[in-house]
C-alpha cells in the first residue's frame, strides 16, 4: 500500500501579559483565579513555527523542540492531544489522494516540529506561543471545526497564557465559572490594528533560563500568599474593567499605569510567597512604561515610534552589552495574526 504524509505549519507570536495572569484554582484543567489581558505581539519577532504531520507509517506521537526530540508523555501535550484528536474530522485532499475518516484519527499518529524564534523558558511565554501554535496546527492538520475561542480552551490546558495566543491585538482571558473549564477561554477585545501607534520593545536582559517555574511558583503564591487572594478578589476584577477602558480609548496614560501597577502587584505577590521568588534582576528595573513576566527581561511600552527610538537610545546608552546581559532589543510592530 502507498504511504503519504500529511503536513501542516502554523506560526504563532507570543504574548505579553498586562493584566497578569498568577494563580491556579484547578491545576489540572488550568483554570485561573483571576481574568487577563494581554497584547499579542508581531509574528515577525517573537514566535513559534509548528509543522505537524500525519502518516500511517508513523508507530507512535513524536516531537522535537527546536531540533531536539522531546517527551510526550507529560500530561499537558497528553491533554492537547487527546483534546484535539476528540474534534478530529473527515478529511479529503483530493490533489494528493488523501483520505482520513474521523474514526481512523484514533490510530494515526502525528510528528511535531517546533521552532521558537527567542529564549525558551526565559519568561517571555514561550509555552504561550508554543502551545496555542501546536493546537491551532493540530485542528487544523485534523480538520477540527472549532472556533479560535473553542480552540483557546484547549490550548489553556497546554499552558493558561497560550489561550491569549490564539488571536492577535489585545486579548482577555475569562476565568470563567464553570468547573470542566469550559468557559475559561480567551476573547479579542480588539485586533491589531485598533492601536497600531503603539509600540512594544523587549530588553532581554538575561537569556538563562528562570529558576522557577510557573507552576511552581503560581502553586506556592495560591497557598502561602495573602496579597494573592486581596489581588483576585479585589483588585483585578476593576482593574481588567479599567483596562478594558484605556485599550477601548487608546488611552496611553491610563494604560501604562495600570499596566505598571499590575506588574509591581504581581512582583509583590512574588516576593510575599513563601519561599519568596525573584524574578528580576538589578538591570531590570531601570526602564518607564513596563511590564514583567516571569522572567528579568522588560517589556516596555512607548507610544509611538520616535518615542520608542529615544528610549532605545537611553536604553542602549545606559546598558551596554557585556557577557552576562545580552542586550538584544526586539522593536515589534503592529501586525501580528495566526498565518
Ligand atoms: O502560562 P504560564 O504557566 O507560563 O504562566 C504565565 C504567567 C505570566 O507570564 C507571569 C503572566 C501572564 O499572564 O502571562
Amino acid at each position: 500500500e502507498k504511504t503519504w504524509v500529511r503536513m501542516v505549519t502554523a506560526q504563532t507570536p507570543t504574548n505579553i501579559a498586562v493584566i497578569k495572569y498568577w494563580g491556579k484554582r484547578d491545576e489540572t484543567l488550568i483554570l485561573p483565579v483571576n481574568d487577563s489581558i494581554s497584547v499579542t505581539l508581531d509574528p515577525a519577532h517573537l514566535c513559534t513555527t509548528t509543522t505537524v504531520a500525519v502518516s500511517p507509517s508513523f508507530d507512535q506521537d513524536r516531537m522535537w523542540l527546536n531540533g531536539k526530540e522531546i517527551s510526550l508523555s507529560g500530561g499537558r501535550y497528553q491533554n492537547c492531544l487527546r483534546e484535539i484528536r476528540a474534534r478530529a474530522c473527515d478529511v479529503q485532499d483530493e490533489e494528493k489522494g488523501i483520505k482520513i475518516a474521523k474514526k481512523d484519527w484514533e490510530k494515526l499518529h502525528v510528528h511535531v516540529a517546533s521552532y521558537n524564534n527567542f529564549p525558551t523558558a526565559a519568561g517571555l511565554a514561550s509555552s504561550a506561543a508554543g502551545f496555542a501554535c501546536l493546537v491551532f496546527a493540530l485542528a487544523k492538520l485534523m480538520n477540527a471545526k472549532e472556533d479560535n475561542s473553542e480552540l483557546s480552551a484547549i490550548a489553556r490546558q497546554g499552558s493558561g497564557s497560550a489561550c491569549r495566543s490564539l488571536f492577535g491585538g489585545f486579548v482577555k482571558w475569562n476565568m470563567g465559572k464553570a468547573e470542566d473549564g469550559s468557559d475559561s477561554l480567551a476573547v479579542q477585545l480588539v485586533d491589531e490594528k485598533h492601536w497600531d501607534e503603539l509600540v512594544i520593545i523587549i530588553a532581554v536582559v538575561s537569556s538563562r533560563q528562570k529558576e522557577t517555574s510557573s507552576t511552581t511558583g503560581m502553586r506556592d503564591s495560591v497557598e502561602t500568599s495573602l496579597l494573592l487572594q486581596h489581588r483576585a478578589k479585589e483588585v483585578v476584577p476593576k482593574r481588567t474593567k479599567q483596562m478594558e477602558e484605556a485599550i477601548k480609548n487608546r488611552d496611553f496614560g491610563s494604560f501604562a499605569q495600570l499596566a505598571c501597577a499590575d506588574s509591581n502587584q504581581f512582583h509583590a505577590v512574588c516576593l510575599d510567597t513563601c519561599p519568596p521568588i525573584f524574578y528580576m534582576n538589578d538591570t531590570s528595573h531601570r526602564q518607564v512604561a513596563y511590564t514583567f513576566d516571569a522572567g528579568p527581561n522588560a517589556v516596555l511600552f512607548a507610544h509611538n515610534r520616535k518615542a520608542a527610538t529615544q528610549l532605545l537610545q537611553k536604553l542602549l546608552f545606559c546598558f551596554p552589552p557585556n557577557s552576562d546581559a545580552d542586550l538584544n532589543s526586539y522593536v515589534i510592530g503592529d501586525k501580528s495574526i495566526l498565518k
